[in-house]
């Protein structure tokens, strides 16, 4: 006996466990093997094919509302997605299903654009979209269009001088600019939605003393993607791309001397290197309350899994969930680059090196996504061309 309530929990569980498994993954498969039975249920037990309505804060199946999911959160999240509706015109394959929830997630994963245009998707006998579209302009999913590589000419000039400006401002007054802040980040999001699927626009370093704005921004986009492909809410997301484009602000107080300094650091040098955390989390902190997840990360993005890393916590604990995808995201980004003392690492090998240390230095699940964000992604690199001075070394 199956019911559209469990029917509902197991297609949610599905699409989180899809955000962190591969295709193939025995955990991904059972949780969709569940989800197909319960449908496979509904479909049977019933006299009609089911069809769900989301909305808001209410589910509805067929008719009939079920009280049981008034906090259900998917159901606002389908909505923000442009899926309001769910149908089946007929029985469908396990195979099926397994295409119609990768279409959704995909959907899910672009939630932060404009779904106003939200059109009617039909994939593989499930139709799903907006209500009321259900009859005009139905997609025939598999005959559209390949999807086109590039549509945008992205430079980010305007977000990098935002980016310089704003770091003048914290070693002038010692403040973060909150909203100029949130403004790059949320400049950051347009461009990586700009097309149907989500592009990581990065910089790539021309001139080493560009380096804390390409890596800043870099380490922004990264996070954002990865947080997204996560699942995480849009607000989520952008409160890990300020995390993430603030994380070495605390370099500030570095003499330059050191921060560009081509060879190997002395210790003395490297001691003074290690400060940044702590002096980026305190000039955050310093500047607004809102930012207490940016403070965080900026204290423990060097902080590895196993207690490693630096500043020493007084105890083992595990980090916040930003500060480790960040963390990811940081070392990814340091190594992709060319430094005065070592060339940049190929794609492959810093995916290799971060898989390798997955468990130890970084969060294991947040490397596999990681990887599969940057590989389902659509990378753009671009070689930031203003020459305003700016400074830094490693990561
Ligand atoms: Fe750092
Ligand atoms: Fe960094």
């Amino acid at each position: 006996m199956s019911d559209p309530v469990r029917f509902l929990n197991a297609f949610a569980h599905s699409l989180g466990v899809m955000t962190l498994y591969p295709e193939g993954h025995p955990s991904r498969e059972k949780a969709v093997d569940s989800a197909f039975e319960e449908l496979d249920g509904l479909t049977t037990a019933g006299g009609h094919l089911p069809s769900f309505t989301f909305l808001e804060d209410e589910v509805v199946f067929g008719r009939e509302r079920l009280r049981e999911l008034k906090s259900w959160d998917w159901g606002k999240r389908l909505v923000g997605a442009g899926i309001e509706r769910v149908e089946l015109e007929r029985k469908v394959t396990r195979e099926e299903f397994n295409s119609f929830l990768q279409e959704v997630l995909a959907r899910l994963m672009l939630s932060t654009i404009d779904t106003s245009e939200a059109r009617q998707m039909r994939s593989f006998g499930i139709r799903f979209g907006a209500v009321g579209l259900h009859e005009q302009e139905a997609i025939d999913f598999e005959a559209a269009a390949p999807l086109p590589l590039t549509t945008l000419a992205l430079t980010l000039g305007e977000e990098a001088d935002t980016f310089r400006w704003l770091h003048a401002e914290v070693q002038s007054g010692g403040r973060v600019p909150l909203l100029e802040a949130e403004a790059v980040v949320r400049s950051l999001s347009v461009a990586m939605h700009g097309d149907s699927r989500m592009l990581l626009p990065l910089l790539k370093l021309k001139e080493f003393d560009q380096y804390t704005t390409t890596h800043s921004l870099n380490v922004a986009v990264l996070a954002m993607g990865l947080a997204e492909s996560l699942g995480c809410r849009p607000r989520e997301v952008r409160a890990i791309g300020v995390a993430g484009l603030l994380h070495d602000i605390g370099k500030i107080r570095i003499p330059l001397e050191v921060l560009t300094k081509p060879g190997k650091l002395t210790d003395e040098e490297r001691a003074i290197m290690n400060t940044h955390p702590v002096d980026g989390a305190r000039v955050i902190m310093q500047s607004d309350e809102d930012l207490g997840m940016a403070a965080t990360v900026a204290y423990e993005h060097h902080v590895m899994l196993n207690g490693g890393g630096y500043p020493v916590l007084h105890y083992t604990r595990e980090c916040a969930m930003a500060s480790r995808l960040v963390h990811v995201c940081d070392v990814y980004d340091a190594l992709s680059t060319k430094r005065p003392y070592r060339d940049a690492w190929p794609a492959d090998r810093t995916m290799l090196y971060l898989e390798d240390r997955a468990g130890t230095e970084f969060d294991p699940e947040l490397v596999t996504a990681f990887i599969r964000t940057l590989q389902q992604g659509h990378a753009q690199v671009r070689v930031l061309s203003d020459e305003s001075p700016s400074a830094a070394n490693s990561t």
